[in-house]
């Protein structure tokens, strides 16, 4: 394993195109860093899958990448940090492993301001939801504030269809997912999925100006920026030893493509083709037989 220098990589993960909204908002706060992005392209979603799947991917990712020696790992996804971060923290105790849930209690529990029953809501995958990681994360913070808890199944599939704010059916999943938790009134409304991000504009025009939105992809890179810096490794900013600083490469488990096509509206600049990775790498790495169903 080689050492963990201000060079090394960030790794960040998700189980598609997500987490490029972490990555973009890592380039706008730390553009001299290396990051190395995985989207289990192949295996997604996980937001309706158990924790023991997800953990179960999460961690081959994480074996099969860390011989680069990553200074810290990012888990850009809400779901696989609610189902697998404690999980992947004690089985890879030598890496700095975050995730994206706690940042956006934080900064949730906070825009609540001084109101003392807050109406902090969330959107998420249903797996993000049914794991009740936001509900600890924020009552930690806010013990009375009222919880609006609210899984948009329909929103992963769609972005990642390419479909944007300006389409019917975006702005239909959005109003019924949304219109219920603004009849009950909100002061916040959390992004509880790096997907979400991109509708970001939308969103906020649909729960209107005095609903403070949260984006956990923000709020994560922010996190990240700090670790960083406290244990004194981020990036210099005029690295001349390195060529990586400031460079994406990206591995994809299926369609490198159409992956590229879709992630640069993510990113907001072009971006390479990734690198395919066959799932069966994957098992190959972590030791891990595939389990296969047989009906009948
Ligand atoms: N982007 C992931 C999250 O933040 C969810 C996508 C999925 O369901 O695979 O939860």
């Amino acid at each position: 394993m080689s050492p963990q220098t201000q060079q090394s990589p960030i790794i960040v993960l998700d189980s598609g195109l997500g987490g490029l909204t972490v990555v973009r908002a890592l380039r706008a706060a730390l553009p001299n860093e290396r990051i190395v992005y995985f989207g289990d392209t192949a295996r997604l979603p996980y937001g309706s899958k158990t924790a023991a799947t997800v953990a179960t991917f999460v961690r081959q990712i994480i074996a099969h990448l860390s011989p680069l020696g990553p200074k810290h790992v990012v888990i850009a996804c809400n779901t696989a940090t609610a189902l697998a971060l404690p999980e992947v923290r004690k089985e890879f105790p030598h890496l700095a492993i975050s995730g994206v849930i706690e940042p956006g209690a934080r900064a949730a529990a906070e825009a609540a301001g001084a109101k003392h029953r807050p109406r902090i809501g969330v959107i998420a995958t249903e797996a993000t939801v049914n794991s009740k990681a936001y509900e600890r994360a924020i009552h930690r913070r806010r013990s009375h504030a009222r919880l609006l808890l609210r899984p948009a199944p329909l929103l992963v599939p769609i972005i990642e269809e390419g479909r944007t704010a300006a389409d019917p059916l975006v702005r239909l999943a959005l109003r019924q997912y949304l219109q219920p938790l603004i009849d009950r009134g909100l002061d916040v409304l959390v992004l509880g999925c790096t997907h979400y991000p991109i509708l970001k504009e939308e969103i906020k025009a649909i729960v209107g100006d005095s609903v403070r939105v949260i984006d956990s992809a923000e709020q994560c890179a922010d996190d990240v920026a700090r670790r960083l810096a406290e244990r004194g490794l981020l990036s210099p900013a005029a690295d001349t030893d390195s060529d990586d600083a400031g460079s994406l490469q990206c591995f994809v488990t299926d369609d490198p493509d159409r992956f590229a096509r879709l992630g640069s509206r993510f990113l907001g600049m072009p971006m390479e083709v990734p690198t395919l990775v066959s799932p069966d790498d994957l098992y190959t790495t972590s030791g891990t037989a595939p389990v296969v169903r047989v009906a009948g």
